[in-house]
């Protein structure tokens, strides 16, 4: 059996809304369902507002552009992420600055973020990494002292926990993800939640093509069409329904794996802090050195199991290698080259859990 790094989890449900949505004529962000998701979305988030956004990289677009973050400012985000955290920072004409992650958490903390905090830095970017949460008591305490915006990309870990706090909640605003491989998807989609309304009413006009709230068709600013139609929300809406039934399965598989692969020796697992309520987005775990962890994508790879290699620090990549960074990035350079993300969908049946673990176990000759 062939399997796939990840799967969305989509059924009868999800398909009679999407009729729904299609029956009432109405395909585009005006429609009911569009409405229904930005209100249940803040409420099952726990903040004032939400706004539906085509992808998660449009989100982070609109919160900078609608913090006014800009040409001069900088932006500290980590190195350690999917590539869309940094180059929103790009998009506003501003300037990434490059933290290590925490070994114990793999995201940042005060304490890297303090590291390369210098005049000009307006907001850091925390990235809640692979299903776990940065600890954002701390980090919203420091944002706090320093004066500067915290923004949570919350695009790999919704609904978890962090030092009592829950994720979405705690940043000026934070940012969503639901495409095809999310814990909730809705093929490509996103979303922004935020308790400040005045940044919400300034986002929105941003998403909405700059056009004035009371005058119609008068563009005061240069906007975006950063919209989700009512097609993906009508989907969203369901999934969002769902979202304890699907993450608790997330959490079934996690344990599954935690009790088959945590005794060999050569790999450990995703570290998870005692303050951490998380929740598995692609199962992580480290190999001993890279050199077997790609002979290991080579092995199971050939037994039918897709794996991935994590992500390439973004400080090598060739747009950004003269960018800020800190003199230290030695645990983003590690976890990214002995770091695998391995099959991970709620919907996964037992037997392809087992033939992953199996696949990993025969590389390990056991
Ligand atoms: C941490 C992180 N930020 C942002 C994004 C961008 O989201 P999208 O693919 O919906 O644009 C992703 C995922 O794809 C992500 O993993």
């Amino acid at each position: 059996m062939k399997i796939p790094l990840a799967n969305p989890d989509l059924g009868a449900l999800e398909r009679r809304s999407l009729l729904e949505a299609f029956d009432s004529g109405w395909l585009t962000s005006f429609g009911e369902k569009h409405r229904e998701f930005e209100a249940s979305f803040a409420k099952e988030v726990g903040t004032s507002a939400s706004l539906a956004i085509g992808n998660g990289t449009q989100a982070l677009h609109l919160v900078l552009l609608g913090l006014g973050i800009g040409p001069g400012d900088k932006v500290v985000v980590p190195s350690l992420t999917y590539v869309a955290t940094a180059n929103a920072v790009k998009y506003v004409g501003a300037e990434p600055v490059f933290a290590d992650i925490a070994a114990e958490t793999w995201c940042l903390d005060e304490e890297k973020i303090d590291k390369v905090i210098s005049h000009g830095v307006k907001a850091v970017i925390v990235v809640h990494l692979y299903g776990h949460p940065a600890p954002l008591r701390d980090i919203a305490e420091y944002c706090k002292k320093k004066k500067i915006y915290l923004i949570e990309d919350v695009a790999e870990a919704p609904f978890t926990e962090a030092q009592g706090l829950k994720v979405g909640t705690v940043g000026v605003a934070s940012t969503f993800s639901f495409y095809a491989n999310k814990v909730l998807t809705s093929g490509e989609g996103g979303a922004i939640t935020s308790n400040d309304l005045e940044l919400v009413e300034s986002m929105k006009q941003f998403r909405d093509q700059g056009m004035d709230r009371t005058r119609r068709y008068f563009f005061p600013i240069i906007g975006y069409n950063y919209r989700m139609t009512n097609l993906q929300a009508a989907i969203a809406l369901v999934q969002l329904g769902r979202r304890k039934e699907l993450i608790e399965k997330r959490l079934e598989l996690s344990h599954f794996y935690r009790d088959e692969l945590s005794g060999i020796k050569g790999i450990t697992m995703q570290p998870i802090a005692k303050w951490a309520n998380w929740s598995p987005w692609l199962f992580s775990i480290l190999v001993d050195n890279d050199i077997k962890r790609d002979s290991l994508i080579e092995h199971v790879a050939n037994q039918g199991v897709e794996t991935r290699p994590f992500f390439i620090p973004i400080h090598t990549l060739p747009p950004y290698v003269k960018a800020k960074k800190a003199r230290d990035l030695s645990n983003t350079v590690d976890v990214s080259k002995r770091g695998l993300n391995i099959p991970t969908w709620s919907n996964m049946p037992n037997d392809a859990a087992r033939q992953v673990v199996s696949a990993i176990k025969s590389f390990f000759r056991i």
